[in-house]
This record gives C-alpha cells, sequence and structure tokens, in this order.
C-alpha cells in the first residue's frame, strides 16, 4: 500500500485545528499535531482518537522559537504539507498586548516558512481571517474586496500572514500555498466529543451564548441595537466548524494534485449568509429549547456593522459546500457545552 501524505498541523490541539484533524484522518491523510497548550490542552487528543480511532502525536512546542521547533520536528517527517492555525487569537487581548501577538503570531509564521525550507515541505495551508477586509464598503465581500488598514494587532498579524506567503510561494518554486480566510468559525463536531474548548475566556458570539444559557455567565450583552441592520444588531457569517474543517482537507487535495492556478491562493470561507447577533440568539433558543438571557449594551469600539462572504472562488475551484446551518451550529455547540462542564 502506498504510504498516507503526513500533513503537519500547527495549534493541533485547538478549537478549528482539532476538528481539521479528524477530517484529515476521515480523509486518508496522516497527521502530526504541533501545539505548546497556549490556549488549549492535550486532552483534546482523546476525543480525536475515540472519533477516529487514531492516536495523534502532538509535539509539545513554541512554535515561534524556530530552532527549537525545527529540532523537535526532524524525526516526524516527511511531511507533505502544512495546515498553520497555531495562533494567539482575541482581538481584545491583542490590543493590550501588541507585541506578544506580532512575536507569538508573526514568529510561527515565520517558522513554518523555516519548516518548509529546511525539511523540504511543499505545500501550506494558513488561517486568515475576513478581518484583513476591515469595515467593508460593499457586501458580500469578494477576495478582490479592498484589503483595509488592520483594526487590531491580531488583525495585523493575519494581514502580515497573508503578505509575507504571497512574498514566499512567488519566489519559491515548487512551493504551493493557500490563505482561507474564515468568517464566523461556530458548533461542535457531532459527536461531541471535541469543541471550543479555549483555555483564555471565551470572547466569540456562540460560546458566550452556550455559556450563558448554562449558568456561567449571568448574562450575555448584545453590543448595540442600533447599527443600520434589519434589527440593529450586528451581522455576521457563522459557518459550522465540520464545514469549515473539510475545506482544508479540499484545499490540501487541490495544492497536492497540482490544481493551484498560482503558487500563492486565497479564499474566502464563510457561508455567504450573514445573520444578526439578535437572530443568532433566537435561533440558539428555537433549536435548543433553552432561554439566554441578554441584555442591549453599547456598542463596542471597534465593531463593524455586517460582513458575509461571497464564497463563489472557493465553492467553483474547490468543490466546497457547506452543509451546516445556524441551527445546527446551536445544537452542536449546545451539546458540547454540556457535555464538557459535566
Ligand atoms: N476561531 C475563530 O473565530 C477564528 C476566525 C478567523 C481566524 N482564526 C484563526 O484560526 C486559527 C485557529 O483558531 P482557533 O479558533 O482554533 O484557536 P485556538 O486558540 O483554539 O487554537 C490555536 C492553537 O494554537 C496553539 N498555539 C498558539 N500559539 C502557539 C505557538 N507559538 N506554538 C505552538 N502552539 C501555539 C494554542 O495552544 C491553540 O491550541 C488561528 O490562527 C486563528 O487566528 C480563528
Amino acid at each position: 500500500m502506498a504510504n498516507k501524505s503526513k500533513i503537519l498541523v500547527t495549534g493541533g490541539c485547538g478549537y478549528i485545528g482539532s476538528h481539521t484533524i479528524v477530517e484529515l484522518l476521515q480523509s486518508d491523510y496522516e497527521v502530526v499535531s504541533l501545539d505548546n497548550g497556549l490556549n488549549s490542552s492535550p486532552d483534546v487528543l482523546d476525543g480525536i482518537e475515540a472519533i477516529t480511532g487514531v492516536r495523534v502525536v502532538n509535539v509539545d512546542v513554541d512554535l515561534s522559537q524556530t530552532e527549537a521547533a525545527l529540532e523537535a520536528l526532524r524525526a516526524h517527517g516527511p511531511f507533505t504539507g502544512i495546515i498553520h492555525f497555531a495562533a494567539l487569537k482575541s482581538v481584545g487581548d491583542s490590543v493590550h498586548q501588541p507585541l506578544r501577538y506580532f512575536q507569538n503570531n508573526i514568529g510561527a509564521t515565520l517558522t513554518t516558512m523555516a519548516l518548509m525550507e529546511a525539511m523540504d515541505i511543499p505545500y501550506l495551508i494558513f488561517s486568515s481571517s475576513c478581518t484583513v477586509y476591515g469595515r467593508p464598503e460593499k457586501l458580500p465581500v469578494t477576495e478582490e474586496s479592498p484589503i483595509r488598514p488592520a483594526e487590531s494587532p491580531y488583525g495585523a498579524t493575519k494581514q502580515t500572514g497573508e503578505i509575507l506567503y504571497d512574498q514566499f510561494f512567488n519566489t519559491q518554486p515548487g512551493r504551493n500555498g493557500i490563505s482561507l480566510r474564515y468568517f464566523n468559525p461556530a458548533g461542535a463536531h457531532p459527536s461531541a466529543l471535541i469543541g471550543e474548548a479555549s483555555t483564555n475566556q471565551a470572547t466569540n458570539l456562540v460560546p458566550v451564548i452556550t455559556e450563558t444559557a448554562i449558568g456561567l455567565r449571568s448574562e450575555l450583552a448584545v453590543f448595540g441595537n442600533d447599527y443600520p441592520t434589519r434589527d440593529g444588531s450586528c451581522i455576521r457569517d457563522y459557518i459550522h466548524v465540520t464545514d469549515l474543517a473539510k475545506a482544508h482537507v479540499l484545499a490540501m487535495d487541490h495544492l497536492v494534485q497540482h490544481k493551484n492556478q498560482k503558487p500563492y491562493e486565497v479564499f474566502n470561507l464563510g457561508i455567504g449568509e450573514g445573520v444578526t447577533v439578535l437572530e443568532a440568539i433566537a435561533a440558539f433558543e428555537k433549536s435548543t429549547g433553552e432561554n439566554v438571557n441578554f441584555t442591549i449594551s453599547a456598542r463596542r469600539p471597534g465593531d463593524i456593522d455586517a460582513i458575509y462572504a461571497n464564497n463563489k472562488k472557493i465553492t467553483e475551484q474547490l468543490g466546497w459546500k457547506p452543509t451546516e446551518d445556524i441551527q445546527s451550529i446551536m445544537r452542536s455547540a449546545w451539546a458540547w457545552e454540556q457535555v464538557r462542564r459535566k
């Protein structure tokens, strides 16, 4: 039997990394995870094993330390590709600790390039974000929508990552990369064996909803109901984490099969539909039968009124098709919250 392609998943113990590992294993890839536990616990490897029957090896090293990472990974290759998730991800924290975010996120990104050179790894997928579009003038945003000045140090690390990879892949014959610009990943694996389990406090809407419903928070603050949207609350494009994870497998297949039209490509990764905060709360209540105690509070600085994706490029070129909706996101997130707090 031919050897399976081995993929290095950085941030493999994190939320999106763990779901992507499951999809890779179920698509016949082999996986090595690299994660130093900055925002996760290696316990997630038990959940992955329970779902797939495979015990994934995690290399516990700080990816922003290039020499240490190279040393730690040497024995685990050869790798066909890297899927690079490892980063700090709180917009709010990044405003208070910009240097920490630059050193960790940009440092880790530079190390991925050093690994590609040192270990002769041809392909990479980067976790980018719709934050690169800032406050868009036109909706939905396409990949050609202008990149706006970053609204936070975190956003700057995603923009910098894209700029560096663009230069890197366009000057490195034989190496190809894809950046996936995620919209709002949410929900959990249908088994409820893995889900979002940040060790840092959750700031995204869906975990805040489930934490409020289960009683960990007394109430949920809806930041602003006076935006120019259909009910006054902000609009986002919520994408189920398993749909998101599957896109990484398609993107890696695309690279491995030499289908990239250019050495470096960018794809939006969203459902293509906007949901308001109040609609998201209502979807949670309807799909779970639970109530969420919320209040309307002032707008939060830096929030934009609305963003959602035009996903034509990824559906046409990668054959990706989302299968889960907001109700399924809410049901799975709630099932995971209940299992997690037992
Ligand atoms: N979740 C979202 O809403 C969202 C949206 C857009 C983009 N992204 C990006 O997707 C990626 C994954 O996000 P997530 O939600 O899974 O986050 P997460 O925090 O759950 O996962 C990131 C993982 O990387 C690890 N890590 C961080 N720095 C590291 C380092 N220097 N060395 C080794 N490991 C390190 C953490 O321990 C964590 O397990 C991140 O790059 C994030 O910026 C996330």
